[in-house]
């Protein structure tokens, strides 16, 4: 987030690390049973029929698209978004701005009120679902369409959201109730329909379909920790329902036309007394100190202390009632998850947590290519330093008819409520395995460090059920997405301070000095090619496709990729492939080069596993991709100061792209709130957008001015 350590949050929500243990480092694996060798040789002639070659093979010569089209553009620091040329972007909806009928517009001076219907903060993961002329789903729509948007977070550097409060609220605790209840709504989601109109798109602001989910939201519960005894609350006795949905970064969309939502940082919200742990058993504190809730914990804005009301009270976590049924000791058990919304029916359809997908830091969850007859695979990471990269796999058999479903969560109940969780295991030979997190896997069973009773344990504690299987700690797992055609599966690893030339490993490579930073500190994009079994295999062959670096870097140790100036980024944090152009997109959330450039969008042509080759980096082997060209690696968009490029999506024909711009300014002070001369940025109101000079986050919408397809 910040580089500016002055100003910077008191702590950094996106930068974490909460695991103990001495897993041990891939080089330490030993060999895999299954048989690599014929793994291995069936990517070699693959890869270099597909794609190493001059011409197209016959494989996907319709679909891919090889060469990016657009000139890349420059690294920028200005406050401003930068698009490529032949590019236009509008804003379609930024903080504050109305989603209902007789909504006041956004005066964006801290005194605007009626949060419930207005867009959230820190606009984050988002997908499209297009609708068709009777208000239905309809996947082919590319013209009118719902928007769900995630609200990740807010900007604060005290305890309060400044940009929202009149003087920039209160800096102390206790918080006052109003500017809390202005909180409890910015974050969570958004569903916004926006169409196109006189080739203009627009948000429709009084559309039936908008609606919110904010953190007094009535939510279900589902899989197997609905009904939980870790679960009950004051709140909701029977544990089948909770309240919001918090903390939601990456997003997904399911091949029935919902949409998830991974809850992120959502353990930094709740405050937990000192000496609680006397009042828990061994069990529950060691559960609540592998995700960071320990004794004496502050949260991040102190809604807890807004008032005697359990909307502020459940977000203190104390034991502090004669039972669980006496007060909120297990709210924090109700976050950590995928959820599930019907985009479309979201003012009607509960949200639903998806809990068989287990328990973390939530990014992205992104679909293996559906099979007929087959599991669903969903891939997701846990963003914080040193933990885990996982694959849910469906019990239920993907039946195409479900694809046109007319009740999504109800097709969610059938796909994501049980199933199989793997943690994954790199090894050093470029092979890996998925490790069953389950109690009917003895490592897991006969854990020593903490005793799981049943697979709902393992829901609730997945970090530990992970530690148990000596999973490799990987460098902040963000977003991952699954190429259309090849179905490999590409996670970025955005960067990790904790990373030392004493726990380096073959997928993890990297630690080194740049200025005052160390570690990975730019970052990497890891990619996996599932073995026998396809969605449901247990092993996987991966390399390394792209190390973020500064073009200037040293090419042995850092700039690896020998990225140039027109291709060069550090923390890749988005990833995403377009459907229609098979084009991977980057997203960056950098504080490392800031000093050369803002966060970025890039486009890229990958390859596949395996054509690249052997490197070695300061002593470390490793399996690298074939590395980027200016034809197959370029720079798209940079945004504005103190921005991350994060969310993206696309209309299905492949012309129209929506991108979030997230938190531009997010290093302004507090106290430079009246001072507009002060603020970091004053994006988008320098662009003419809206009122005030405050800096917003916001949806783009971007199209090609030709009106042809984006990216190539
Ligand atoms: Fe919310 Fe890990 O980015
Ligand atoms: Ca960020
Ligand atoms: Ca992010
Ligand atoms: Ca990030």
């Amino acid at each position: 987030m910040s580089s500016n350590n002055q100003v910077k949050h008191m702590i950094d929500p996106d930068d974490l690390e909460k695991n103990p243990t001495n897993n041990p480092h891939i080089h330490d694996l030993i060999a895999m049973r299954t048989s690599r060798r014929s793994v291995l040789k069936g990517i070699g002639a693959a890869s270099l029929a597909m794609y190493g070659g001059v011409g197209l093979s016959a494989c996907n010569v319709k679909d891919d698209k090889r060469f990016i089209s657009f000139t890349p553009i420059a690294r920028s620091t200005a406050d401003q978004v930068k698009l490529a040329d032949g590019y236009q972007f509008s804003i379609i909806g930024a903080l504050g701005d109305p989603m209902a009928a007789n909504i006041a517009d956004y005066k964006n001076d801290g005194s605007d009120n009626d949060w419930d219907n207005r867009m959230g903060d820190h606009h984050d993961g988002m997908e499209f679902f297009g609708i068709s002329a009777a208000g239905q789903y309809d996947a082919n729509a590319s013209t009118r369409g719902v928007l769900a948007i995630n609200h990740e977070s807010t900007s604060f550097n005290t305890v309060s959201s400044h940009f929202i409060h009149v003087n920039g609220g209160k800096t102390s605790l206790p918080r006052p109730a109003a500017e809390v209840d202005k909180e409890l709504s910015i974050h969570g989601l958004s569903f916004l329909e926006v169409q196109q109109a006189g080739g203009k798109w627009q948000a429709n602001r009084s559309s039936a379909l908008n609606s919110r989910i904010t953190q007094n939201t009535l939510v279900d519960i589902g899989g197997p920790l609905r009904g939980h005894g870790a679960l009950k609350t004051k709140f909701d006795p029977t544990a089948l329902t909770g309240r919001g949905t918090l903390n939601n970064c990456g997003a997904g969309k399911t091949p029935w036309g919902s949409y998830l939502s991974g809850e992120e940082n959502w353990a930094g919200y709740f405050a937990r007394a000192n000496g609680d742990d006397r009042n828990r058993d061994a069990k529950a504190n060691s559960g609540l100190s592998r995700y960071g809730c320990t004794p004496g914990a502050t949260s991040y804005h102190g809604w807890e202390t807004a008032g005697t009301s359990d909307k502020y009270t459940r977000f203190n976590v104390s034991a502090v009632g004669a039972t669980e049924l006496d007060d909120f000791r297990n709210e924090i058990n109700t976050f950590g998850f995928l959820v599930e919304a019907d985009p479309i029916n979201s003012k009607n359809k509960r949200v639903k947590k998806r809990t068989a997908m287990g328990r973390f830091a939530h990014e992205s969850g992104a679909f293996g290519l559906p099979k007929a007859s087959e599991p669903l695979a969903i891939y997701q990471g846990d963003d914080s330093r040193n933990e885990y990269i996982y694959k849910f796999v469906s019990t239920a058999l993907w039946n195409t008819a479900d694809a046109n479903s007319s009740d999504v969560l109800a097709t969610g109940d059938k796909y994501l409520d049980s199933g199989k969780l793997y943690v994954a295991k790199f090894a050093g030979n470029g092979t890996g395995t998925w490790e069953l997190l389950s109690t009917s896997n003895p490592a897991v069973q006969n854990y020593p460090g903490f005793a799981f009773a049943d697979d709902a344990d393992v829901a609730l504690f997945t970090r530990i059920a992970g530690d148990a299987c000596g999973a490799t700690k990987m460098d902040r797992p963000e977003w991952c997405t699954v190429h259309p055609n090849t179905g490999e599966v590409y996670f970025s690893l955005t960067n990790n301070s904790a990373r030392t030339s004493a726990t380096v490993d073959a997928a993890n490579p990297r630690a080194y000095t740049s200025g005052s930073r160390s570690g990975n500190v730019n970052g990497h994009i890891i990619r996996l090619k599932e073995g026998v079994g396809g969605n449901a295999a247990t092993t996987f062959t991966w390399d390394i496709y792209l190390f973020g670096a500064p073009a200037s870097a040293n090419k042995s140790s850092v700039n690896v990729s020998a990225l140039n100036d027109a291709q060069d980024f550090s923390s890749p944090d988005g990833v995403w492939f377009s459907q229609f152009s098979k084009l991977l997109w980057i997203l960056t959330d950098d504080s490392a080069q800031t000093n050369q450039t803002n966060s970025m969008l890039l486009a890229a042509y990958p390859g596949k596993v395996g054509d690249g080759g052997n490197v070695t980096i300061n002593g470390v082997n490793t399996k690298v991709g074939a590395k980027a060209t200016i034809g197959t690696l370029k720079r798209f968009l940079v945004g504005p100061k103190d921005s991350e490029i994060t969310g993206i999506t696309e209309t299905p024909d492949g012309k129209t792209m929506f991108v979030n711009i997230q938190h531009p300014g997010e290093n302004t002070p507090a106290s430079a709130i009246n001072n507009p001369g002060s603020y970091s940025s004053q994006w988008p109101s320098n662009m003419g957008y809206g009122q005030g000079k405050r800096p917003r986050s916001a949806t783009i919408v971007i199209t090609r001015k030709d009106g042809g397809t984006i990216g190539f």
